[in-house]
């Protein structure tokens, strides 16, 4: 009986581990590679933007770097979570000690380097075992607190480094910041110890799993799930915005910009509802906006969007600001979205700035809800006075203002994971009760009614032992 019950559960089992593999592949973290030989060039050209590097990818991609005879060593630092933002976030803050300096600097100094913006976490849960096979090595795991003790015992014969780097503390910026710096200097330290000896060696810096942008919960996942049943039935009516800027002479599409909902409350009541004016009419001035490679200015102009007895708007101004620009830790240029300017008639410009809209610079942008209102995805902070009488709300944001090609917007990097702990505690709960249930089903089926009953006035019944 017990056995049979275990048979039954594995299939179970196993689909809940497939299930639990299908979407976990949806998440994706960043990994630097830098070696003391020239192993890594050439391998960009690979690659293609806004693309997942997918578990077979990376080991085809090392095999091309990692030849036997193994000659160098191999070091990976795993820390617990690394995504893009915190490359964006954290790179290029003031002073020498920033987050990321170590790393770098050996991106600077190393004869090749390659960054990889996007690998499935997947992969990277069974890289240190890949590595283990494809090299035939000896595998040192160290953890963070024990390295020192590696750095002077340089291995002779070419060996696999596993270092699990201390956890990030994820309660603040601060703590964030001190953890990255942190886990930087021992990286810096291991591998100047190693360079000092002349030790060869490819070394990989990458994360078990992504870490959390900052993201309220509550509403944003309300309206995420919205999201989910109005996809299918999506407004085809609205086109994107698309603003040309003159150069060489021809008209070339610099920004694209679309939304479902673009609505702004004035006064805390006053709406005014741009979508149709915006994407369905598309009767508004966008000709003040300014294209370059580092600044570009999305101005949308609108000329009495509001005529009631009450209110009357003459016009109304509104910029989006955006800047393209290098960061070092992520070797690459990263779009953002810095700030939101609206301005009404002529009064005083209201000001917001915003902190979590990035993308590689190649990408789009794209988040359900970008709004004034604390507990959208996306918040805009007021930044002057005026910006308090202005309340925003934009849903199914997207934009891109760098690199747009053929009138179309490129892979879009999305403000959150789509899988939230919201929806994984409902599903993993759901299968649980499936579990449950079919135990349940199991055992009713195996109930036998008695073949015989125990006479009162008879003989006593008496059941043979060997039945
Ligand atoms: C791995 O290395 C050992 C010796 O270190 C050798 O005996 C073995 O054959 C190697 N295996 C493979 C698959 O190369
Ligand atoms: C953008 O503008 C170009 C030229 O003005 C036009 O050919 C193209 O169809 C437009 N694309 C969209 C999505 O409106
Ligand atoms: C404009 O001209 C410059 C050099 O004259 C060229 O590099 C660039 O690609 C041109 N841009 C477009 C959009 O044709
Ligand atoms: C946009 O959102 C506002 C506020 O929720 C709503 O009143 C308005 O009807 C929406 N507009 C469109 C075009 O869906
Ligand atoms: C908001 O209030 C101010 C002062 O109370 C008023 O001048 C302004 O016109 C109002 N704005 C709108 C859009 O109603
Ligand atoms: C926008 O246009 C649609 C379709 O023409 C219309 O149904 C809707 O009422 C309009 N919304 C506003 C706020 O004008
Ligand atoms: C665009 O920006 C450049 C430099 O910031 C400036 O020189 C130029 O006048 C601007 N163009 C428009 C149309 O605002
Ligand atoms: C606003 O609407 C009224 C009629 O509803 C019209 O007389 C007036 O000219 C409009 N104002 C503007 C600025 O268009
Ligand atoms: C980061 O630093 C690099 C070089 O120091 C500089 O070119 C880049 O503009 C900086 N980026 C930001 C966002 O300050
Ligand atoms: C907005 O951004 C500016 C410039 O980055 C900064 O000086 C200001 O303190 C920010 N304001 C808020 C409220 O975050």
């Amino acid at each position: 009986m017990a056995r049979c019950v275990a048979l039954q559960w594995s299939p179970l089992f196993w689909c809940l581990s497939v299930l639990c593999q299908g979407i976990l592949s949806l998440d994706h973290v960043p990994m630097v590679l830098w070696s003391t030989d020239r192993s890594l060039q050439d391998l960009e050209s690979t690659l293609y933007e806004g693309h997942i590097v997918s578990m077979p990818e990376l080991h085809l991609l090392l095999r091309r770097v990692i030849v036997s005879p193994v000659s160098s060593n191999l070091v990976l630092f795993l820390q617990d979570s690394l995504s893009v933002d915190d490359f964006t976030r954290y790179a290029n803050s003031s002073g020498n000690e920033t987050p990321f300096h170590n790393v770098q600097e050996f991106l600077k100094i190393s004869p090749s380097s390659l960054v990889l913006p996007a690998v499935d976490c997947h992969a990277i849960s069974h890289l240190s075992d890949y590595l283990q096979e494809t090299l035939n090595s000896t595998v040192v795991n160290v953890d963070g607190p024990d390295i020192a003790q590696w750095m002077v015992n340089v291995p002779n014969r070419p060996s696999l480094f596993v270092i699990n780097l201390q956890p990030i503390r994820r309660i603040n910026e601060l703590s964030t910041q001190e953890g990255l710096m942190e886990n930087d200097r021992m990286i810096g330290r291991f591998i100047q110890t190693w360079q000092q000896e002349g030790v060869q060696s490819l070394a990989i810096y990458t994360a078990k799993r992504p870490s959390k942008v900052p993201m309220k919960s509550g509403v944003a996942w309300h309206t995420r799930r919205q999201l989910l049943s109005a996809e299918d039935q999506e407004n085809n009516e609205y086109r994107p915005l698309n603003v040309t800027s003159e150069a060489n002479g021809t008209d070339t599409p610099c920004i694209l910009f679309y939304a479902t909902n673009f609505s702004l409350i004035a006064n805390g009541s006053e709406l005014i509802d741009l979508t149709n004016l915006t994407f369905l009419h598309q009767n508004v001035d966008f000709s003040l906006s300014n294209c370059s490679d580092t600044n570009t200015i999305l101005s949308l102009n609108y000329i009495n969007p509001k005529n009631t007895s009450q209110h009357v708007i003459q016009s109304l101004k509104i910029s989006f600001l955006m800047t393209n620009k290098f960061y070092e830790g992520s070797a690459r240029n990263w779009f953002t979205l810095d700030f939101v300017h609206i301005q009404q008639d002529d009064r005083d410009v209201a000001i917001f700035n915003v902190t979590d809209i990035s993308a590689p610079a190649e990408y789009s942008f794209h988040c359900q809800l970008v709004g004034t209102n604390a507990l959208d995805g996306v918040t805009l902070i007021q930044a002057s006075d005026e910006a308090a009488n202005w309340e925003v709300l934009i849903s199914e944001f997207q934009i891109q203002a760098f690199g747009v090609e053929s009138n179309a917007f490129s892979y879009a990097s999305d403000c959150t994971s789509f899988f939230t702990p919201g929806i994984w505690m409902g599903l993993v709960t759901s299968l649980v009760l499936l579990l449950i249930l079919t135990y349940g089903i199991h055992m009713i089926t195996n109930l036998t009614t008695n073949s015989r009953f125990d006479d009162p006035k008879g003989p006593a019944l008496s059941v043979p032992q060997t039945e």
